[in-house]
């Protein structure tokens, strides 16, 4: 049976903006189980470890925000001094640590049947402009990459989801020691 975990983080924006149990309960709903739980002041040093530094994750998030930059008609050069995705990418993660480390956040492991896929369709696409209605980033944010840009960081979009199983895996080892994932 494709029973899978996978690692949520409700991010420092939705903290602060008292919309855990909002979040948590949107999991629960569609029949994910919680098996742990934690919240976090996150160090620069692990938000750095976090998120991947490869070449390929700086090129893939950089190609990622100038699509949507050219989606609103926005020039990246006058806005970021750079159109080559991996400095794009690079300002990304510069930006994203700041944000993570902004406030407390909650770390959470779910499982339950596809649950790597289920966790980004309920979070919904990064940017919450474009998340469509009934997905988290869609109902609880308008935030977006032009809004971001003018105020010099990255989009406020509430929550993470690993995004593929191996990542999970990772993702969820680097939270979490063995004996505090109870399933
Ligand atoms: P990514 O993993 O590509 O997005 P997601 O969280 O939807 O899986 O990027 C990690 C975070 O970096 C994302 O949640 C917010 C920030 N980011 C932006 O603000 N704009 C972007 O265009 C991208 C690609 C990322």
């Amino acid at each position: 049976m494709p029973i899978e975990k996978t690692l949520v983080i409700i991010k420092p924006d939705a903290v602060s903006r008292g919309l855990v149990g909002e979040i948590i309960s949107r999991f629960e709903k569609a029949g994910l189980k919680i098996v742990a739980m934690k919240m976090v002041k996150a160090a620069p040093e692990e938000v750095e470890r976090f998120y991947p530094s490869s070449e390929e994750w700086f090129r893939s998030a950089g190609a990622k925000l100038l699509k949507a930059y050219q989606e609103l008609g926005i020039d990246p050069k006058t806005r970021l001094g750079t159109d080559d995705p991996v400095e794009v990418g690079k300002a990304i993660k510069r930006s994203l640590v700041k944000y993570m480390t902004s406030g407390p956040i909650v770390v959470l492991v779910l499982k339950g049947n596809r649950a790597v896929e289920v966790v980004r369709k309920i979070i919904g696409p990064t940017s919450p402009h474009s998340a469509p209605p009934g997905t988290i980033r869609g109902d609880y944010s308008t935030d977006s990459p032009d809004l971001a840009a003018e105020e010099g960081r990255v989009v406020f979009n509430l929550v993470h989801g690993s995004d593929s199983i191996s990542e999970a895996e990772r993702e969820i080892k680097f939270w979490f020691r063995d004996g505090e994932v109870l399933d």
